[in-house]
């Protein structure tokens, strides 16, 4: 059961329904058939009273005349289904009316009556209204049922392959001794960022896959290249870099775009310096600027190919060298905030173990 169905078969344990008739007569002559039937009935002498009743309570089925002074039943009907759309209405309607009373169920009415009433038929056409009803509630209910199955399992399949990716890049990382261990390490550093810069819980997620996938376009690159001891010539340089456009198509088809963006930009310069850069300053996405920032201090810090790690000072004062050039000044000085926050004796967890 729904919370509209226990809120309109609450107190009597039966339906409520609401007669709409300018006529009090006919109000009262409906409203005593129907309670002996069970149902819980409410009467509306306007348009305007039965907006009120309906804003008030909720109901199951309307019984609306078609023909009041103001504002007729034709017109109150489409309002009705506008804000009620899961009540039913029944259209009531003079014998000569029938075909505005048809008319009526064009426009969104569950059926219709003819004055004089026949009580018996009454009752017939609001038990089949009221079925019908319930039947549509029941189908949306499944169907909602469904659509959250679905997105829970399209979740479920996404961390999986998403957990495959990251398997991937550590794998990758694991066959080099030189960059085991890094992904980790750059996502502990731009979490702190991201912490540090108030970002919020989703585009926190967001740094983390991004940066736990920022290298996934590795495995495209040459090994003996990228493991080349010697300076690199532009060549090589140009060959390893692709692996960021490479690593976004790869995550393309699991992540959003935004974590997309973040590894397609990780390398841009803050200065629009960087290699076959498009973009510059604050159109890098933030999350780009704030990996560009720990990645290259976990590189800055670990042994490479071609020299050795270098001291942590050291690299920190390379951060505030390259403020404004390389690096945003505003993720930068993030990164010394924390970074002097820090005491020399802590065990920095991600800062360049
Ligand atoms: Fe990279």
């Amino acid at each position: 059961m729904t919370q509209a169905d226990a809120s309109e078969t609450s107190t009597s344990g039966c339906e409520t329904l609401l007669i709409v008739d300018d006529e009090a007569a006919i109000r009262q002559l409906l409203h005593r058939k129907l309670s002996r039937e069970g149902y819980r009935c409410e009467e509306a002498g306007s348009a305007e009273q039965a907006l009120d009743r309906l804003a008030a309570n909720s109901t199951s089925l309307v019984i609306l005349d078609i023909k009041m002074p103001g504002k007729s039943g034709i017109e109150l009907l489409p309002e009705i289904k506008m804000g009620h759309p899961d009540t039913a209405v029944i259209m009531a309607t003079a014998v000569t009316e029938v075909s505005v009373a048809i008319q009526c169920l064009k426009q969104g009415a569950d059926d219709y009556i003819c004055k004089p009433f026949n009580l018996e038929e009454v009752v017939l056409g609001v038990q089949r209204a009221l079925e019908k009803r319930h039947l549509q509630l029941k189908i949306r209910e499944y169907q909602q049922y469904l659509e959250e199955k679905v997105e829970e399992q399209t979740g479920e399949i996404r961390k999986l392959f998403l957990g495959a990716i990251e398997a991937l890049v550590c794998a990758l990382e694991a066959k080099d001794r030189y960059t085991g261990g890094h992904s980790r390490r750059v996502t502990e550093t731009a979490l702190a960022l991201g912490d540090e810069l108030d970002l919020s819980a989703d585009d926190m997620e967001d740094l983390r896959w991004g940066s736990l996938l920022h290298d996934v376009g590795k495995i495209a690159i040459d090994q003996l290249i990228q493991n080349k001891p010697g300076r690199l010539t532009q060549e090589e340089y140009e060959h390893i870099m692709i692996h960021a456009h490479v690593g976004a198509g790869i995550v393309q088809p699991v992540v959003n775009e935004r974590v997309v963006e973040m590894i397609e930009h990780h390398h841009d310069h803050y200065d629009g310096s960087g290699l076959h850069q498009v973009i510059a300053g604050r159109e890098i996405p933030l999350a780009a600027r704030i990996l560009a920032v720990a990645d290259a201090f976990d590189a800055m810090t670990s042994d490479r190919p071609y020299r050795p790690a270098m001291p942590r000072e050291e690299a920190v004062n390379e951060i505030k060298r390259c403020m404004m050039t390389q690096f945003d000044p505003a993720v930068a000085e993030a990164f010394l905030r924390i970074m002097s926050r820090k005491s020399e004796s802590l065990d920095l967890v991600g800062f360049g173990t």
